[in-house]
């Protein structure tokens, strides 16, 4: 009988773990509470840091959004944002809180990390990173995912920090040219990562590919790095992520060599994903034909997502005054030009706008339906209701299927209504 993942362990700082990695997914889709049971089960679980200000003004009643859009509301009508910039202060303090409030709810023999991604350049590139990558180390995090970019210089902002060798870091790599990159600024600081998430073309978020993204496959980018390792004599455990569906495909690739699995599309409908209702059950109606892969986010990465989004074509305002999230270092964002030139009616309405959307906007409001390649088969995953909806899965249930189900066999829960109607 073939093997499954259990039969495999991680092993990470000297620690051991299930090799199965539930992804980074912002804004707070991966939240505290799935990457808590992620940690419970003996896994490793992510938050992410994308929008902190903002998932700690609904986590926290904070009220750094308002704040800063009141400091900066001279700039509301004009596409001039060169002065739109994040309190450095408040930044440190909502990401060290955020990351705080979930370690210290962290049980079992599993890790939480954080997913920071680069492209999120918060109109100060360099610093906002730094205050970010120091508020979570300084908040007690696990490890630390760096993603969405070749993060050049990402550990050399945290060169002196007392925690760069005791906590994990890694980098999401979609090449092993992108990881030579990455470790040659490793070197530079003689830290290398303590792991690699090969990311291939299947995944959901933006992709690491150009328009061709779809010739490329995850086995051949895992062969090339694994050998481009031995090749090094380096022994940076690698990890898999994009489509890896069942537990059946994790094992392809734990037996290929990688040392885990990242996961992430199947966890987007649990009760813990921090998603609302409608658009969960929008995952779980998905056709293959509603996976897009698109040119409309502003970092200018191809961005996987649902046709049935309610981001596209809208034609909201700007909104770097509250978010900002994507200025780059000289106020720039793509969005800006594409708003600006879309063109307005006769009535002076502003018409739709194709080219780009508004990302910290319509992921604060969860309008954009990113997923992996496979979003279409979550609907074999669960039951449906006699209602028409889909049940959601809880994270434990998702978990273990990949945990402990063999080949492509998918474990499907109780029906929850039956026990619901029994109860009352
Ligand atoms: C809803 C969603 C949001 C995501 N957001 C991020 C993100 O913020 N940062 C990131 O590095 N990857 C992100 N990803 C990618 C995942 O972390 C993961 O690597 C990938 O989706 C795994 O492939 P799978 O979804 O086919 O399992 C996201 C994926 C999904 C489905």
């Amino acid at each position: 009988m073939g093997k499954v993942v259990n039969d495999f362990r991680l092993t990470l700082g000297g620690r051991s773990y299930v090799p199965i990695m539930i992804g980074g997914m912002g804004v707070d889709i991966s939240t505290a509470a799935l990457a808590l049971e992620a940690a419970r089960l003996g896994g490793i679980g992510h938050i992410s840091d994308a929008m902190a200000l903002q998932v700690s003004d609904q986590k926290f009643d904070t009220r750094h959004t308002r704040q800063k859009a009141r400091t900066h509301a001279a700039t509301r009508d004009s596409l001039d944002k060169t002065s739109v910039k994040f309190d450095l202060d408040e930044l440190y303090k909502a990401q060290r809180r955020l990351v705080e409030s979930v370690m210290a709810r962290k049980r079992g023999p599993g890790a939480v990390f954080i997913n920071v991604m680069e492209k999120l350049t918060m109109g100060g590139p360099l610093e906002t990173l730094e205050v970010r990558l120091r508020g979570a180390l300084d908040g007690g995090i696990d490890g630390i995912t760096l993603s969405a970019g070749l993060h050049m210089h990402s550990l050399g902002l945290i060169k002196d920090h007392p925690r760069l060798r005791d906590a994990q870091i890694g980098t999401i790599i979609s090449s092993a040219r992108a990881l030579k990159i990455f470790l040659r600024s490793a070197r530079r600081i003689d830290r290398l990562p303590d792991y690699v998430v090969v990311e291939g073309p299947l995944a959901g978020g933006h992709l690491g590919f150009g328009d061709d993204w779809a010739t490329y496959r995850l086995e051949n980018i895992v062969g090339e790095v694994l050998e481009f390792l031995r090749g090094e004599s380096l022994s940076i455990p690698v990890i898999a992520a994009g489509g890896i569906f069942t537990g059946g495909d994790a094992v392809r690739f734990l037996e290929q060599g990688a040392s885990a699995v990242q996961v992430a599309t199947r966890f987007v409908v649990t009760r813990e994903a921090g998603l609302p209702e409608r658009a969960k059950q929008a995952y779980f109606r998905a056709s293959e034909e509603d996976v897009l892969v698109t040119s409309v986010s502003p970092t200018g990465y191809p961005l996987r997502m649902l046709k049935t989004s309610p981001a596209l074509g809208s034609n909201v305002k700007p909104q770097c005054e509250p978010f900002g999230y994507a200025l780059d270092g000289k106020g720039q964002c793509a969005y800006l030009d594409a708003w600006a030139a879309a063109p307005v009616d006769a009535a002076g309405h502003k018409g739709p706008v194709h080219d780009k959307i508004c990302l910290c906007y319509h992921f604060s409001k969860n309008n954009c339906y990113t997923c992996g390649h496979y979003v279409y088969r979550l609907k074999d995953t669960t039951l449906r209701r006699p209602d028409g909806s889909y049940q959601l899965l809880t994270a434990q249930h998702v978990f273990e299927d990949y945990q402990f189900s063999r080949e492509q066999h998918i474990a499907l829960p109780e029906p929850d209504w039956i026990k619901a109607a029994s109860a009352s």
